[in-house]
């Protein structure tokens, strides 16, 4: 058995990948991947994903839910379009790559950024704290949860400014109040699906209340939602499989079981990274993300060996990223405690070694 810590596209349950398979090759007969989506069997499915998805992090009256594609990189650009006003400004927080990614494509289609709080001054290992909302902005951004860096928001940011979230790497990790957005998105990679569908959830006052004079068809949520997703071709499959892994969380005990599994989970390893001498944690106490823990070796001499272990453990995807360096290991929902408990076992094996 493989232990899949890698940061995404990332693991489902395997009850999930069973079924999505089976339905490759029969789904009502053909195969998931023939049918039309246009068809009452997947015209079903879209509504059932769109239900669990209202049901999963109880989505209140007055939200719509799209599967769109584009990635949450297309959100970048599709959030700043549908969200900009009279002000053509925003007020972004900095928490590394994503939100850079954000910010540079808020400002490629004219609107002027504010970016009021930043944690690049220690290359991003802490979310901002003290800073002033602007308010003279038609939306303020933020990146929940920074899956390079591996930092968390543990509160939303307070603004009487329309909120907009990259929820990409911890939806559906942790219940999350839904009300207090006016538009989330999130790439499925992680915790929903397979890669292709980019979910959002949109309130509907937002809808068709842009001042941009550049608007595509494709990119206006209002033509989407007036479509129910189904303005071109949905990423079938991918719906399909997001649907099937909403039903397992629910079945599961939903968010609120996630976050009690992923809170045990990250506290299994951050204590191991704590109270190893060969190893210190990337991100400050705090700010640690339940969904990557980014740590080092105190002693880089030491990397070939560890390396060499961790490899031959059937560890995958611990590799950090090139801007922290070091090692990560993501822990999205389908991750098993018991395979961070061989990441566990592995490190202090190491350090009985090589202590
Ligand atoms: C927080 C966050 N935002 C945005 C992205 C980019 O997502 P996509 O590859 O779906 O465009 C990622 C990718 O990992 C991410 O983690």
């Amino acid at each position: 058995m493989k232990h899949n810590f890698g940061a995404g596209p990332c693991i489902l349950p395997q009850e999930v990948f069973k079924e999505a398979a089976d339905a490759v090759v029969n789904f009502n007969g053909l195969s998931i991947l023939e049918i039309s989506h246009r068809s009452a069997d997947f015209i079903k499915v879209m509504e059932e994903a769109r239900e669990l998805v209202r049901k999963a992090l109880a989505v209140p009256e007055g939200y719509t839910i799209l599967f769109l594609q584009g990635g949450a990189s297309l959100g970048f650009t599709i959030t700043a379009l549908n969200m900009m006003r009279d002000s053509k400004k925003a007020g972004y927080i900095n928490t590394g790559t994503w939100a850079k990614g954000a910010i540079s494509e808020s400002e490629a289609i004219g609107i002027g950024t504010n970016i009021f709080a930043s944690s690049e001054d220690r290359n991003f290992c802490y979310i901002p704290k003290e800073y002033n909302i602007p308010t003279d902005v038609d939306y303020i951004h933020y990146t929940s949860n920074n899956t390079i860096f591996g930092t968390q928001f543990k509160s939303i940011p307070v603004t009487s400014s329309p909120l907009v979230c990259d929820m990409s790497s911890d939806i559906f990790a942790q219940k999350v109040d839904v009300s207090k957005f006016d538009l989330i998105y999130a790439g499925a990679q992680k915790n929903l699906g397979p890669a292709g569908s980019t979910l959002y959830i949109v309130k509907d006052d937002i809808l068709g209340k842009s001042t941009s004079e550049f608007m595509p068809k494709y990119l206006n949520l209002k033509n989407h939602a007036a479509k129910d997703s189904m303005m071109n071709t949905p990423p079938v499959f991918s719906i399909y499989t997001a649907m099937l892994n909403l039903r397992h969380l629910i079945k599961n005990g939903g968010v609120e079981k996630a976050e009690q599994r992923n809170l045990a989970k990250a506290e299994l390893l951050y204590n191991e990274i704590d109270s190893n001498p060969l190893f210190k944690g990337a991100a400050d106490v705090a700010d640690r993300s339940t969904m990557n823990a980014t740590f080092l070796l105190n002693n880089d001499s030491l990397k070939d060996e560890f390396d060499k272990m961790w490899n031959g453990a059937n560890i995958i995807g611990l590799k950090g990223h090139r801007s922290v360096g070091g090692y990560r290991a993501s822990m999205y929902n389908a991750l098993t405690i018991d395979s961070v408990k061989v990441l566990v076992d592995l490190m202090n094996e190491f350090t009985r070694k090589n202590g």
